[in-house]
């Protein structure tokens, strides 16, 4: 694998998140950062973006929540400097960084930035589509953190209602039948 080197070193790191998270290891890269980096090159692919740039973004894309989730509210401007710094003495031109920081600081759902590139929307759509494929994920680990029922069900249902919203037309109209089934499950 290309990057195997980076997959390795947020696998690990995020071993260390769901031990502070109370959730169970492994929990967080299985059912959250590794579908998003294989829905980012999937849909790099479909869309015709490029698949470095895309699949590097996706693996660091959460990856200032991951070292303390206490950098949450900045983790998309935090995890593009972070990844910055290991590309860039990785060897990777100024010019490829660039892009994967653009996608990194995009990414979030609760921020809406206006995406300017096909890697940008890949990656962004990506981690929408995992909240919506590990809806369950999400619900264990609200409730690992002692949440109450209506208190997850909010935080889910927003989180859900906002991925969508951030998808491109494209990704929505992929996704659409899951995001109707799961607003009817949740209160
Ligand atoms: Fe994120
Ligand atoms: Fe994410």
């Amino acid at each position: 694998m290309k990057y195997s080197k980076y997959y390795k070193l947020i696998e690990e790191q995020a071993k260390i998140f769901d031990k502070t998270q109370n959730c169970q290891i492994g929990q967080t890269w299985k059912y959250h950062l590794l579908p998003v980096i294989q829905n980012a090159c999937m849909l790099a692919e479909k869309y015709g973006a490029d698949k470095d740039i895309v699949e590097v973004a996706a693996i660091f894309h959460d990856y200032a929540d991951l070292l303390d989730f206490a950098n949450r509210e900045n983790h998309h401007i935090l995890g593009a400097e972070l990844a910055e710094g290991v590309l860039i003495q990785d060897g990777f031109s100024q010019e490829f960084v660039d892009k994967v920081k653009l996608c990194i600081i995009n990414h979030r759902a609760s921020v809406v930035n206006q995406k300017f590139s096909k890697e940008e929307i890949c990656v962004a759509d990506a981690d929408a589509m995992s909240h919506l494929d590990s809806v369950v994920e999400l619900i264990c680990w609200r409730a690992y953190l002692g949440e109450d029922i209506s208190t997850c069900n909010k935080f889910v249902k927003t989180k859900i209602q906002k991925s969508y919203a951030k998808m491109s037309k494209e990704s929505q109209q992929l996704m659409k039948d899951k995001y109707e089934s799961i607003m009817k499950v949740l209160l």
